[in-house]
């Protein structure tokens, strides 16, 4: 939980203002309800994030007001049949009404803050992943949702008495299905699963990869490893900045952790707002992106006054 005033050298910082188009990259302690809404319409082309689920305590029920965008009416948000699915869905598993009841103003931002050819990408796991489908579809558009990418690793125990869960959900949601960015040219290719069966030409250019992601946790000795606990391979994240950005871009992640997509946008030339509300998150993407590659300026605010 953020504690306003902890951070050694970062002082309280009013955030309103801060990013601008030419401005250098933004880590922001504090709630992203409240940050946010003063970020302006349409600026990131690529959103990630992974919000936690089932944390043990009841999550807050906020409402940040539903803000309409210069880009257009959307049509899912806030319409019969949303409300109507919604009601539907949350009321099935009251766990996920709690969760949702947090999730979903932070939704609405994410979808205010894309740009009209941007991409949302939804980390979560099995659990909640279906409930999420059918809402972001009534939210978005069911015409916006373009991937389920599934992340198999293999780690950990196995059940055995059921086939042991190995792997995550993330759901891709453009704003614009017509006009979205996606470059798969850009995206580094992998090794063919039977490269026998392809020229020798194919097989040493390797294949794009598919919705299917094959990809080890961040290893325990590795170099990217920084001993956050929930913290995310930047293989996998690397993707998803290649395909729905271009260098230069703006990208954004609010549930930010360990910074891992600040760490891959600036390797890949990317500016990035990070955004996250635990000191300790603050204080490891700090250490992070100021010795990491492709090193950019980064400002670090303090947003404990920006509610
Ligand atoms: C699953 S972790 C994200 C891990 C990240 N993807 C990484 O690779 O390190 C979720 C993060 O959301 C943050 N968080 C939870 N509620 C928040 C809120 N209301 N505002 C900002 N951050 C929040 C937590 O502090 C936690 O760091």
């Amino acid at each position: 939980m953020h504690r306003r005033g902890k951070i050694s050298g970062v002082s309280a910082h009013v955030l309103e203002g801060s990013w601008n188009p030419d401005g250098p990259s933004l880590v922001v302690l504090g709630d992203n309800a409240a940050v946010l809404p003063k970020l302006p319409d349409a600026v990131f082309r690529m959103i990630y994030i992974d919000p936690p689920f089932n944390t043990g305590r009841v999550q807050r029920r906020e409402t940040v007001g539903t803000v309409r965008s210069a880009a257009g009416d959307r049509i899912g948000f806030a319409g019969q049949s949303y409300a109507t699915v919604r009601r539907g869905v949350i009321g099935y598993d009251d766990r996920f009404e709690h969760y949702w009841s947090f999730l979903e103003p932070r939704l609405e931002q994410a979808w205010r803050l894309l740009s009209p050819d941007g991409t949302l990408y939804l980390h979560l796991d099995y659990r909640e992943v279906h409930y999420a489908k059918v809402l972001l579809d009534a939210l978005f558009g069911r015409d916006c949702f373009v991937n389920e990418i599934i992340w198999a690793y293999d780690y950990g125990g196995r059940a055995r008495r059921r086939w042991p869960p190995k792997h995550d959900n993330i759901l891709v949601y453009v704003k614009d299905p017509a006009a979205y960015y996606y470059d798969c040219e850009a995206v580094e290719r992998e090794p063919y699963m039977a490269p026998g069966l392809v020229t020798a030409e194919k097989a040493a250019r390797g294949k794009l990869p598919t919705d299917v992601w094959w990809h080890t946790i961040v290893p325990t000795a590795g170099r990217e490893k920084t001993g956050y606990p929930t913290q995310k391979p930047e293989g996998i994240v690397r993707r998803m900045v290649q395909a729905s950005s271009a260098p230069g871009d703006w990208v954004l992640d609010f549930f930010a952790g360990s910074g891992t997509l600040g760490a891959v946008a600036q390797a890949a030339g990317r500016r990035f707002v990070l955004i996250d509300e635990s000191d300790h998150a603050f204080e490891v993407m700090k250490r992070r992106l100021d010795s990491g590659a492709g090193r950019v300026p980064v400002s670090y605010l303090d947003a404990g006054g920006a509610g």
